[in-house]
């Protein structure tokens, strides 16, 4: 059984917050006072939303939505499940989609697809916290995103293996 002390430490919480810090900086200069909705991709991207949103500077407002694809194992299904996408009328808005990560690249293109089928964006862009590149199966990537990462399965930070450890405020990895 796997047990916390399993979890080998990847990157500090330190290093995420000055990531944020930069991302944050970058997206208030590109915005500048232009609202912006947030797409929270749930559940994983709640921290990064919340640690994020906290530096803007731009009205901002905040969406949740839920997808899942991973079940309860530890890699991805390929198919994505959509538990919760309501979403109010985005048409002419400036949205950044919040991921914590983009692995096989299913979930951002499911995403993409719905998003781009229902509404005209005045701008629309994906923003992940963390890039697996070398798991893609789909041909996309994000617009900004913090930190490449190898094929680990990764937890903390919001990332999950079966629901458990989303709250560690570092990011760590599991050898399976
Ligand atoms: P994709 O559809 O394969 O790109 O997977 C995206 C989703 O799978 C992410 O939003 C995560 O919720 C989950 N995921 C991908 N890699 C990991 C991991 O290393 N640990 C935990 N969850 C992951
Ligand atoms: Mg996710």
């Amino acid at each position: 059984m796997i047990t916390k002390n399993d979890i080998k430490p990847l990157i500090t919480s330190d290093e995420i917050q000055q990531k944020i810090l930069e991302l944050s900086t970058r997206l208030n200069d590109v915005y500048k006072n232009e609202e912006l909705y947030l797409i929270c991709v749930l559940k994983g991207s709640v921290m990064f939303m919340t640690d994020l949103a906290k530096h803007l500077t731009m009205p901002v407002k905040m969406e949740f939505i839920r997808l899942s694809s991973y079940g309860s194992g530890t890699a991805s299904s390929g198919k994505v499940n959509a538990v919760d996408i309501q979403l109010p009328d985005l048409n002419g808005k400036n949205v950044l989609i919040i991921e914590d990560i983009i692995d096989t690249g299913h979930t951002a293109k499911f995403l993409l697809d719905f998003l781009y089928h229902n509404f005209v964006f005045k701008d629309l862009k994906f923003c992940s916290l963390l890039d697996k590149k070398c798991k893609r199966q789909v041909d996309i990537n994000a617009d900004y995103y913090c930190f490449d990462v190898d094929d680990k399965f990764l937890v903390g930070y919001g990332l999950d293996l079966d629901g458990k450890y989303r709250n560690l405020p570092f990011i760590g990895y599991i050898e399976l």
